[in-house]
């Protein structure tokens, strides 16, 4: 292995939601950096993601973290090969901020520019520590803004397998987390709970048939049942959880039996869930590739990782590009 000092650098910024973040990645995809200035203050007293909020956080934020994520790893404009940033999809005056900023780096710093879609870094992000992905590959991915199930023939190309029709797994966590008053962000609080409790109501487990998913029908269920007081607390959100875990699994295990992968790929936000990792490894064993904590969630470390692949592949991205939110992931 080359020592750091030798390895080619990417700086990494990503804004496409609530967490302005930088990170400093090698090519060899050492993570020399990751910084993350989260939101949760501002938006967990308004209960979710205030989008002007937000982007005037990040253009508060973005020098401080980026300043800080070169600091961490002992490097300035010189050190590095490229600025890379996520173009979409998110949140349009939100991706805006990082992208004008990227651009501005970029040409100041005479350094090549790469955008990358947020999408493709969370799938990335297991490759910062958790394994190497082969090829074909099934992919879940299931965070805030998304449920998508997809097929990656080989790196770089996607082909949908399924998505949900309504709401995401994450924002079902989160909304059923404010039900409960659990506050925001409530997924992790949601998943803590149903760690103490047993899944006793069984809900319905929605779309049973096709890839395809719908969790608004649950998030409805659950809200009878906790305005009934149907069960305690923690039994409610296990209850809720189980029916999730269980949707998720079915799905994947579908798509693995057509497409005989040899790799499944679990990744985003809910990927943190250990009540989902568990399951999935009991189901998925060794073909099982799942992100470590830290890069499960939002950052750019996974933006870094993601743009050397893109850098390679398509060379640097052209100077005038612009926010994207709805850029798609596979079609
Ligand atoms: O990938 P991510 O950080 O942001 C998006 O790109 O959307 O995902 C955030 C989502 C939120 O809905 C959050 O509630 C959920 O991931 N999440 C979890 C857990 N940690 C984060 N959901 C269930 N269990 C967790 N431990
Ligand atoms: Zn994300």
């Amino acid at each position: 292995m080359r020592s750091v000092a030798e390895a080619r650098r990417i700086l990494a910024i990503e804004t496409s939601c609530d967490e302005t973040a930088a990170a400093v990645v090698t090519d060899d995809l050492r993570v020399l950096s990751s910084a993350v200035h989260s939101q949760v203050a501002t938006h967990a007293r308004l209960g979710g993601v205030v989008p002007e909020l937000a982007s005037r956080e990040h253009v508060v934020h973005i020098i401080g973290v980026i300043d800080a994520a070169l600091g961490e790893a002992g490097t300035d404009a010189g050190g590095l090969e490229a600025v890379a940033v996520t173009q979409g999809p998110g949140l349009v005056g939100c991706l805006a901020v990082g992208i004008a900023t990227a651009k501005t780096l970029s040409v100041a710093w005479g350094l090549p520019l790469v955008a990358v879609n947020h999408l493709e870094g969370h799938f990335h992000s297991v490759e910062l520590e958790a394994g190497t992905v082969e090829y074909p590959a099934v992919i879940l991915l299931v965070s805030g803004g998304h449920t998508i199930l997809a097929h990656a023939p080989r790196l770089g190309e996607y082909r949908l397998l399924g998505a949900t029709r309504d709401d995401s797994v994450g924002e079902a966590y989160d909304k059923v987390a404010r039900e409960l008053g659990l506050g925001y962000p409530g997924g992790p609080a949601v998943d803590r709970l149903a760690g103490e409790g047993r899944d006793v109501l069984g809900l319905p487990r929605p779309m049973r048939e096709g890839m395809d998913f719908s969790f608004s029908g649950l998030k409805t269920a659950m809200r009878r049942e906790i305005a009934a007081g149907s069960a305690s607390p923690a039994d409610l959100a296990a209850s809720f959880a189980g029916s999730c875990v269980d949707v998720l699994c079915e799905k994947l295990a579908k798509a693995v039996a057509a497409i005989e992968p040899a790799s499944v790929v679990v990744v985003g936000g809910v990927a943190a869930s250990p009540i989902l990792r568990r399951r999935l490894a009991v189901e998925f064993g060794d073909s099982l590739i799942l992100p470590s904590l830290k890069y499960a969630t939002d950052n750019a470390a996974m933006i870094g990782a993601a743009a050397w692949t893109r850098y390679r592949t398509h060379g640097a991205s052209a100077g005038d590009i612009g926010p994207v939110p709805n850029l798609r992931f596979a079609a």
